[in-house]
């Protein structure tokens, strides 16, 4: 059987998969870094859903850990499913906030019968995880959910921006 994990250089923006997951962050209303290229990328309409879940379901925002799938608006991907990933902190381990994040977003894409899946390396920009660590956790945490067999994913694409994050994914799987 195929490698149900691919790691690869690119802009998350840009595949073609079912679902992207999006780095966003609590308020759902956008920021930099992934989060800002999907909002510029697939255009008004993850905003104005965003907005939608603010004004229902989430008032509060979106906690750490947890996941919400909104449309992908222009995207070539069907849905953006937003996580939020944990600042990274010296003093605490926030390990488990990491992985909830992977595992929150993987069990929206089988809530959404999704496919194939394309992850960032959540947590590793703005939020300041050292990416060795952050693709460790990635790798192993999406390798043990596809591993468990349940649900609709079949394909988890890691897509890395830059050289640097490519060879730490790279090295973690
Ligand atoms: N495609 C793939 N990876 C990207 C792209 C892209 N288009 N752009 C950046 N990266 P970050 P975080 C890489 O900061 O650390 C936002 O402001 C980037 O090089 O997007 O979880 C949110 O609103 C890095 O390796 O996410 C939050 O406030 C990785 O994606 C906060 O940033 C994640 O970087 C979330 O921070």
């Amino acid at each position: 059987m195929a490698d149900p994990i691919e790691i690869v250089r690119g802009d998350i923006t840009e595949q073609a998969v079912d679902a992207v997951v999006n780095a966003a962050n609590s308020s759902l209303l956008g920021g930099g870094g992934v989060d800002g290229a999907i909002h510029r990328r697939g255009g008004p309409a993850i905003l104005a859903a965003c907005r939608e879940l603010r004004a229902t379901t989430l008032p509060d925002g979106l906690p750490t850990g947890q996941a919400v799938a909104t449309t992908a608006g222009d995207l070539p991907a069907q849905w953006v499913i937003h996580t939020v990933g944990p600042v990274w902190a010296r003093s605490e381990d926030r390990t488990p906030d990491l992985q909830n994040a992977y595992r929150s977003s993987l069990r929206v894409a089988r809530e959404l019968g999704a496919a194939t899946v394309a992850f960032p390396a959540v947590s590793a920009g703005v939020y300041g995880w050292p990416l060795d660590d952050a693709a460790r956790i990635a790798v192993s945490t999406v390798r043990a959910v596809l591993s468990s067999g349940v649900g609709s994913v079949e394909l988890v694409r890691f897509v890395l921006f830059n050289d640097d994050a490519l060879s730490a994914f790279r090295r973690a799987a």
